[in-house]
């Protein structure tokens, strides 16, 4: 498989990376046993990097990779972990605390879960409006220090978070969502992220599952439903954008999720899409995707079915955070 670099001076992993927010029930029931053979065959495939966060499932999905990785090479695969996200004991997601000693305290319950000695990128989920980004990198930096991060990383900041964040401590990877209908990173912060030397993580490259052109089902616990580009006159709108994409896959002998996963790793190599595969369907339908590259023309007549910025809805709901928020 490819190798991308994340950032100037961070770890180099595998073009395509896996997330695990799907596994912890996030959209819908997920079954163990799968989340877990999928996990084995995306490291069997050459899968280098995968990701998660410490609150997906309270901990559970760290539990799972510390599982699929047991009798493996540690050294050979990158976790990726976000923290800072409280949880309620019924798994609900609460609000931020990213203080330094949350920072040392969530550190040692990921180690512990994940059955490893050190994290390989380590980010706050946001940042809290609380905690000055200073501490909170200065922190992690502390922990690079003393060898239980390798790299730090954040998660949808801002351009002035990103570099106040870059003074403290080097910034190997910036985690945020872009795909064909989240494009925003474009309007300055991706071009900030590469004169910094930055690289991307990319996630939601399917927007959720929109993108791949199937209607969302009414499941137990998915959280898209409350997601605005999933309901009524946006969900339509965006679904026709979608369709208009599936003609250009289809011409070219792909799913519209294959072509959407290609659109991502063709806007630069510095750019590495972590997909949420919860199946071993959607991982293989997934590194397919690696290795289709897409010509100028391809890229012209994707833009013309999906035009920047032409999708409906924010990406998140709006408001205070309600039990069932999101956003990380
Ligand atoms: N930093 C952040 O703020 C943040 C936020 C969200 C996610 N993430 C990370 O990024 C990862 C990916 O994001 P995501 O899961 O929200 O969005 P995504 O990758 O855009 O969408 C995943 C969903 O797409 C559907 N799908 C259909 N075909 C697929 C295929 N071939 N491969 C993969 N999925 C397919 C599945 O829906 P069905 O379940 O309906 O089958 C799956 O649950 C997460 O697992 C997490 O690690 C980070």
């Amino acid at each position: 498989m490819e190798q991308r670099r994340l950032g100037s001076d961070g770890p180099l992993v595998s073009a395509l990376g896996i997330g695990s927010l799907g596994m912890a029930g996030r959209y819908g029931p997920s079954d163990e046993a799968e989340s877990l053979a999928t996990l084995h065959a995306a490291l069997d495939a050459g899968v280098t990097l995968l990701d998660t966060g410490d609150f997906y499932g309270v901990g559970s999905t760290e539990q799972l990779i510390g599982r699929a990785l047991r009798g493996r090479r540690r050294e050979q695969t990158a976790l990726s972990v976000k923290f800072g996200m409280l949880c309620e004991p019924g798994g609900e997601w609460r609000r931020l605390d990213t203080r330094p000693e949350m920072v040392r305290h969530s550190l040692a319950y990921t180690l512990r879960r994940l059955g490893t000695d050190y994290v390989d990128v380590y980010r706050p989920a946001r940042c809290d409006p609380d905690v000055p980004v200073e501490e909170t990198v200065g922190a992690i930096s502390e922990m690079v220090s003393a060898g239980y991060v390798r790299f730090v990383g954040l998660s949808e900041v801002d351009a002035d978070t990103l570099r106040r964040a870059h003074e403290t401590h080097p910034i190997s990877d910036l985690q945020i969502e872009y795909s064909l209908l989240s494009r925003d990173i474009e309007g300055g912060l991706l071009q900030l992220a590469r004169q910094l030397g930055v690289g991307i993580t990319a996630y939601g490259v399917l927007s959720r599952g929109l993108l791949t052109g199937r209607r969302p089902e009414d499941r137990d616990g998915d959280v898209r439903a409350v997601f605005p580009r999933f309901q009524g006159d946006n969900l339509e709108h965006n679904l026709t954008l979608v369709h208009r994409l599936q003609a250009v896959a289809e011409a070219r002998g792909m799913t519209t999720s294959q072509l959407a996963i290609a659109w991502v790793l063709a806007q630069g190599a510095d750019i590495v899409p972590v997909v949420g595969a919860r199946s071993r369907t959607q991982l293989a339908e997934t590194l397919r995707a690696g290795g289709l590259g897409l010509s100028a023309e391809d890229l012209a007549a994707v833009e013309r079915a999906i035009p920047a910025g032409s999708a409906a809805g924010d990406r998140y709901p709006r408001g205070p955070v309600p039990s069932s928020d999101d956003k990380p």
